[in-house]
């Protein structure tokens, strides 16, 4: 994997949002949603990026696609790297930016609430193939979606419905069309099978680990939950109050060098009654307020681990591992 180009590499990435005054004069104030966060992205792998709610994920997500393409909301600082190419907003050409914009498609929790409830399923996703340059026509447009609804496991018909016809899941299905349509390379999913039901979860996972191969996608799969992220992942980002706290492949995030907040995510995964209890640690205390985070460590207030040295300095990621990073004061460092 080392030697491979990333498909998307984000270079200390941060956002920051300016608190409303409570008085005329305060000093300006900030949330610090998301802070000096870098991760590479490889072809055809999936990263997920788990967190608590309000530990930044979706603010990650955006700003990533704002610096690439979008460029609707500013990012206070950062580089966005795009099979090797730099690509801010400022200095990539409109053809660049139509093809960035076809290639990295951004899945939400919930699709129906940004698809138009008057205009019928099929024609809303059409609709971005024709502005794209995906279809020539309205036909061939048709023809294509008509596909796409069954390769996703929907019938034809569905083209003509309207939004609200449709269960959970069926929408999460026409989301995942939605950004299929325009032929995308690398998939945000954010928090996509949150709100499902446990069987209908199972169900869409599985769908997008299909259409990953069959259409050759990298994945950025963002959620709170551990125990479902990690049915997809290759490697996992764990993220607390905007930082990153972790990078570890799947398989070394059960092990011993984890971060003890990551411990923690892990071992409140609920497991099979038939399995021995591992112990849950129960963080104590409550997420501290991003607009003043913490000087030292990020974590250091609910940590089962801290000593006085965490709440004076905050530590670096470092190398723990084969692709394993850790942010912690007590991760020994690999020579
Ligand atoms: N538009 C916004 N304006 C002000 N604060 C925001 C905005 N969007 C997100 N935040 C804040 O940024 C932090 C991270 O939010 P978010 O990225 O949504 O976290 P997550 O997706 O992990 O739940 C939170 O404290 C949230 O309140
Ligand atoms: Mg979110």
């Amino acid at each position: 994997m080392a030697e491979q180009t990333p498909i998307l590499q984000v270079e200390h990435l941060t956002k920051f949002f300016p608190v409303k005054k409570r008085k005329l004069i305060e000093p300006k104030r900030y949330v610090h949603a998301v802070e000096d966060v870098s991760f590479e992205l490889y072809p055809g792998e999936t990263l997920g990026i788990v967190g608590e709610s309000g530990s930044g994920k979706s603010t990650l997500a955006r700003a990533t696609l704002a610096r690439a393409i979008l460029a609707l909301t500013p990012v206070t600082a950062g580089n966005v790297f795009y099979e090797g190419q730099k690509v801010t907003n400022f200095r990539v050409s409109s053809a660049d930016k139509r093809r960035l914009r076809g290639d990295l498609q951004m899945i939400f929790q919930d699709p129906y609430a940004s698809l138009n409830p008057k205009i019928k399923i099929g024609e809303a996703i059409a609709e971005p193939m024709l502005n794209n340059g995906q279809a020539s026509g309205h036909k061939e447009a048709e023809e294509k979606v008509r596909h796409l609804l069954e390769t996703v496991g929907l019938r034809s018909e569905v083209y003509d419905r309207f939004p609200h016809e449709f269960s959970g899941g069926q929408r999460q299905r026409i989301g995942i069309v939605r950004a299929l349509a325009v032929n995308p390379k690398v998939l945000f999913c954010d928090e996509s099978v949150s709100a499902l039901d446990v069987s209908v979860q199972a169900q869409i996972l599985n769908l997008f680990n299909e259409l990953k191969e069959q259409f050759h996608l990298t994945y950025v799969f963002i959620g709170h939950d551990l125990a479902v992220i990690r049915y997809i992942s290759d490697r996992i980002l764990v993220m607390y109050l905007g930082k990153v706290m972790e990078i570890a492949p799947y398989d070394q995030l059960f092990g011993e060098h984890t971060h003890p907040y990551t411990q923690a995510l892990v071992s409140a995964i609920p497991e099979p009654s038939t399995a021995p209890r591992t112990q849950r640690i129960l963080l104590e205390g409550d997420i501290p307020s991003v607009v003043d985070p913490p000087k030292g460590c990020r974590f250091c207030q609910r940590c089962f681990r801290s000593q006085p040295q965490c709440f004076e300095e905050e530590p670096e990621l470092v190398r723990v591992g084969e692709g394993h990073f850790v942010r912690c004061h007590f991760a020994k460092e690999e020579g």
